[in-house]
């Protein structure tokens, strides 16, 4: 099966709202801008909604993913597709009925991934597995930007290849959470190859060479996966 190109996602999380173009243009060398919205609900924190989604994609030309941490996913995802949203990252602890929710999502023509929390299994994909697009391993507890990677993420990314790899499928399988230049190798050698990065990206001065650093470290971890 082909393998998916190493993508980085900066996390807007992490960004100087008040200067908010000059960060847009700061990633201009990412892959994807990651956009994560918190309802105070589904996790503790607030963040951000549809204005500024809207006001990101008259900015930026960076594809956007919609990290839903909310609550009501069927609700509020008509909002964000309106919006602009390029592709949906959806809780499965969110959602009822998640296929119902993945099938409006692709008659959008838009992308569809579903998240996992660290403490929800990856048994729980056997169902959708092979009707996503993308799988998103949280490396953190979501809701908070720059906390410590969680260590067992990179033995679940494995689980999650291995599940795939026993349905014949071959969706993206992402990373978010305490991503760094160090475990960046460590998650793309398990198998990820989408890496979402909110403090290891904006707390450095020198954005494109942070965006550069995942980035070769992480296609060195692919490689040796390869090698293996
Ligand atoms: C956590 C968010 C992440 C967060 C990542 O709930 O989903 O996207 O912004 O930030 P860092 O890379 O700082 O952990
Ligand atoms: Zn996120």
């Amino acid at each position: 099966m082909d393998t998916h190109p190493i993508c980085i996602a900066p996390s807007m999380l992490s960004a100087n709202f008040m200067k908010l173009s000059d960060e847009l243009s700061s990633i201009a060398t990412a892959d994807y801008l990651h956009f994560d919205v918190m309802d105070g609900h589904f996790v503790p924190n607030l963040s951000f909604g549809c204005p500024i989604l809207r006001a990101v994609k008259a900015s930026s030309d960076l594809p956007v993913d919609v990290h839903l941490m909310v609550d009501n996913p069927e609700t509020t995802l008509e909002w964000y597709l309106d919006a602009g949203a390029d592709s949906f990252t959806i809780h499965m602890e969110a959602q009822t009925h998640l296929k119902r929710l993945i099938d409006t999502i692709h008659s959008a023509h838009k992308r569809a991934c579903v998240a996992l929390n660290p403490a929800t299994a990856v048994m729980n994909l056997d169902d959708v597995i092979e009707d996503v697009d993308m799988v998103l391993v949280m490396s953190v507890n979501p809701g908070f930007g720059g906390q410590s990677f969680i260590e067992s993420t990179c033995k679940k990314i494995a689980k999650v290849k291995a599940l795939c790899d026993e349905h014949g499928v071959n969706p993206v399988i992402e990373v978010d959470g305490g991503i760094n230049a160090h475990n960046a190798y460590d998650v793309a050698r398990a198998g990820a190859t989408m890496l979402v990065a909110g403090s290891s990206v904006f707390n450095e001065h020198d954005r494109s060479a942070a965006i550069e650093a995942l980035r070769s470290s992480a296609q060195r971890g692919a490689l040796e996966a390869k090698r293996a």
